[in-house]
């Protein structure tokens, strides 16, 4: 493995401009129109060859901004605007059935964990993760952080010193699911039936700077409807909630496994014509000081190739998990009510 650093000089004004400058204001159902516009860039980084695919890690601590793309993690100094460390991150394991761009080490994670910069790389259809530590790249164990192929979906979340990816366990992107792989909180995941050909979108530790045994996870995903109306939409949006204290149930019941797990669904369009966005496709999550004021923006798409934004409080989040009626329980909640920590059953919000 070979490593050295390097100074650049021209580099990156990614300057992005809001929608202020835009002619035409987007409007619900356009298709045309950005929503997002650059400046055009007249010095920017140039890759050497082109990337099909690049993730970004920006530290909140530092300057520094990292860039995985194939085979390579770059170190940026924004201050400067310089390129300062050029990491070599070669295929260690490739799988014999990878053809061209699928055998190559492509970067899909890099993340802050444990004081560490954590890269994980499809690596030929074998995904592994490392540390890059200053003496080079050290090869971690873990499985289901990074997908096999780029463009598999996957995600990963670090909170509270703990790492939490959705990422699949099979090179044909089966087994797909959120789990907690490592850190100091015992490793759990979720029964396969809870979810159904997810695509997940986000994931989100919401703070409660007074109650932090009582923190949740957020995750945020769209699945196949269990509908199967021919006039339903296939697809549905969903959040789920996990207890960020959650360490799976006993040896004989639920070990490993959530024992928290709800999920409910994500509603955006406008019921009265019963015109539905269920696709969803992007979140944002705008964390306040007091977690009842956090809110969600969720993007969507519909059926029918529209476009529409949805905010949510975490008030009205918490309002529905916490008080909501359970599918196929229409009176009698159990008590104590699932979703508490440590109360072993899985149940669908409706
Ligand atoms: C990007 O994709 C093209 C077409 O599939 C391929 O020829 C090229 O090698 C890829 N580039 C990288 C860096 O993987
Ligand atoms: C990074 O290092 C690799 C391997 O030595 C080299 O091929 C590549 O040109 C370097 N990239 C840059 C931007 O210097
Ligand atoms: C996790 O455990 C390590 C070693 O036992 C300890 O140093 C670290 O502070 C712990 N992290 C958290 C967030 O509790
Ligand atoms: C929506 O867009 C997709 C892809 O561009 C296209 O195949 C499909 O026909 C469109 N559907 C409608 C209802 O316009
Ligand atoms: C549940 O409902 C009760 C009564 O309406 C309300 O006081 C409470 O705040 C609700 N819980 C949440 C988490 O919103």
């Amino acid at each position: 493995m070979t490593r050295f650093l390097v100074l650049y000089y021209h580099f990156l004004p990614f300057t992005l401009v809001l929608g202020a400058d835009l002619k035409e204001t987007p409007i619900l159902g356009s298709q045309n129109i950005p929503r997002l516009l650059t400046e055009e860039i007249t010095d920017g980084f140039k890759y050497q060859v082109q990337q099909n695919h690049s993730v970004f890690f920006k530290d909140e601590d530092s300057e520094d901004l990292y860039v995985g793309g194939s085979d390579f993690v770059y170190k940026f100094d924004m201050d400067h605007l310089q390129l300062i460390e050029n990491i070599t991150l070669n295929p260690t394991g490739q799988d014999h059935q990878c053809i061209q761009e699928s055998c190559q080490n492509v970067v899909t994670v890099i993340e802050k964990f444990n004081d560490n910069l954590l890269v994980c790389a499809a690596n030929g259809l074998k995904p592994q993760c490392w540390d890059l530590s200053p003496s080079g790249p050290i090869p971690r164990k873990e499985s289901g952080i990074s997908p096999f192929i780029y463009s598999q979906n996957s995600l990963t979340l670090v909170a509270d010193g703990d790492l939490y990816a959705a990422a699949p366990l099979g090179d044909d992107g089966g087994f797909l699911q959120f789990r907690r792989i490592a850190g100091n909180r015992t490793n759990v995941w979720m029964h396969d039936s809870w979810v159904s050909d997810p695509t997940f979108i986000s994931a989100s530790l919401v703070k409660r700077t007074n109650d932090p045994d009582n923190e949740k996870m957020y995750i945020f995903f769209r699945e196949r409807n269990s509908d199967h109306n021919p006039e339903a939409d296939p697809w549905i949006s969903r959040i789920a909630r996990v207890c960020k204290v959650d360490e799976g149930g006993s040896k004989r019941f639920f070990q490993n496994k959530w024992t928290s797990f709800l999920k409910a669904r994500l509603v955006c369009g406008f019921p009265e014509e019963s015109l539905y966005f269920n696709r969803l496709q992007d979140i944002y999550v705008l964390h306040a000081e007091n977690w009842h004021e956090t809110r969600v923006y969720a993007l969507f798409t519909s059926s029918w190739n529209s476009t529409a934004v949805c905010i949510y409080s975490m008030e009205m989040i918490e309002n529905v998990f916490e008080n909501s009626s359970f599918r196929g329980y229409e009176k009698d909640v159990p008590q104590p009510r699932p979703g508490t920590v440590r109360i072993c059953f899985y149940f669908g919000v409706t």
